[in-house]
């Protein structure tokens, strides 16, 4: 697909795992001696970090035998996390090569590469058997991907009868004109934003009952705010970070993002999903 490549190179930073040890390095961690949470701080790319991870799966049934699909997973950061919580399996999937890579030495540094399958590929054509899935998720991707019903129904066909399927994506509220870049897009030729109905409708139409959808507005603008005070009062961002993965444009891109959810045009949203 064409976008492919323009969506991968957007992400792509080229340094990105020697850039992450350097970060944790700076501060005395020792790479021999990380847990998942060390990691957190550049592997949950989405609004609200791990705290947002923790209040998706909160709402999702999971349990020990649970074989999950992180569809986008970037570096895995939720992959690990929920394997590491539930003590489960995670096959994780990503169209940014770099990400895929990183990511499953970032798995080996926390001794989870027997629970956690990082693949490189696209969400909307998986190399995955048919109902191979107990349960799924989809943290910020969505907003790359034109075509929703493709992507749920694809989505639908690896996932089991019952199993339970969570969305946090970064929606359309109104149609107000973008400042841009944004941290998934440097303008609107990668930026596939839809509005909670068009999730909900392609939801339904690819074979899911859907049960919540949350706003999350207020969240994110408080989690944002509190992010800026934080780092007012410190000088700066800390050694380990986002800025780690998107680099001097980290505060551009969320500067924009943060106006452009105060202006009402964007907000994130969780949907919690069965597949029927
Ligand atoms: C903002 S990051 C979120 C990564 C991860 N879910 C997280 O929350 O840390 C968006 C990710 O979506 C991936 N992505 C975008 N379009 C995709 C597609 N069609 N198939 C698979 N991954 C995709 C990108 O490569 C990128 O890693």
């Amino acid at each position: 697909m064409a976008d492919d490549k323009s969506i991968s190179d957007h992400y792509r930073h080229g340094e990105l795992l020697p850039a992450i040890k350097a970060a944790l390095v700076k501060p005395g961690k020792s790479i021999d001696r990380l847990t998942p949470a060390d990691l957190a701080p550049v592997d949950e790319f989405h609004i609200g970090g791990r705290l947002a991870t923790e209040n998706l799966f909160a709402q999702l049934d999971v349990s020990a035998d649970d074989h999950l699909l992180d569809v986008g997973c970037g570096l895995g950061g939720a992959a690990r996390f929920v394997a590491d919580r539930y003590r489960n399996r995670v096959s994780g999937i990503d169209l940014t090569p770099e990400y895929i890579v990183t990511g499953q030495t970032l798995c080996e540094w926390v001794q989870l590469q027997n629970q956690v399958a990082l693949h490189q590929g696209n969400a909307t054509s998986m190399p995955f058997q048919d109902e191979s899935f107990d349960g799924g998720y989809m943290l910020h991707v969505g907003m790359n991907i034109e075509d929703k019903k493709g992507l749920f129904q694809e989505i639908n066909r690896v996932l089991r009868g019952g199993a339970y399927f969570g969305v946090y994506d970064v929606m359309r509220i109104d149609p107000g004109e973008l400042a841009y870049p944004v941290p998934w897009a440097t303008d609107n030729s990668i930026c596939r934003l839809a509005d909670p109905e068009q999730y909900r409708q392609a939801l339904i139409t690819a074979g899911f009952e859907v049960s919540a959808v949350n706003h999350r507005r207020d969240f994110a603008l408080e989690f944002l705010t509190r992010l800026g005070s934080k780092m007012s009062a410190a000088g700066g961002p800390p050694a380990l970070g986002l800025h780690t993965l998107m680099q001097a444009s980290t505060p551009v891109k969320v500067g924009n993002m943060f106006d452009n959810i105060v202006a009402g045009y964007i907000a994130p949203v969780e949907i919690i999903a069965r597949k029927m």
